[in-house]
């Protein structure tokens, strides 16, 4: 049986917004887009930097560090110097609490 595991409330991540959370050792960011929840790792894929820390605008979040953009619905890499795409984990809501499971 799949493991869906509590991670955060649906109230700490409004919609606009992103939230950096743990799944063991996995930094995992939450994107919250129109009200609709995403998950993919939380670390960009160029190199080392939180994505939780960059910019979140509709579908896309910018990475703070050299600007690669990514689309969270489909974790696709969207710009250099980014090439490779982000894992996707599940995403379960619950009332007010929010699953992530395995990687999608
Ligand atoms: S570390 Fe994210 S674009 Fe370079």
């Amino acid at each position: 049986m799949t493991q869906f595991k509590r991670v955060a409330s649906l109230a700490d991540i409004p919609p606009g917004t992103m939230l950096k959370v743990y799944l063991g050792h996995r930094a995992v960011a939450i994107y919250n887009v129109d009200g609709e929840l995403f998950a993919t790792t939380d670390n960009c894929t160029h190199e080392t930097a939180s994505l939780s820390e960059g910019t979140l605008n509709g579908h896309e979040v910018t990475c703070p560090k050299h600007n690669a953009r990514f689309d969270v619905r489909t974790g696709k890499a969207l710009c250099f110097p980014a090439v490779v795409g982000l894992k996707r984990y599940s995403v379960r809501v619950e009332d007010d609490d929010v699953f992530i499971g395995p990687p999608a």
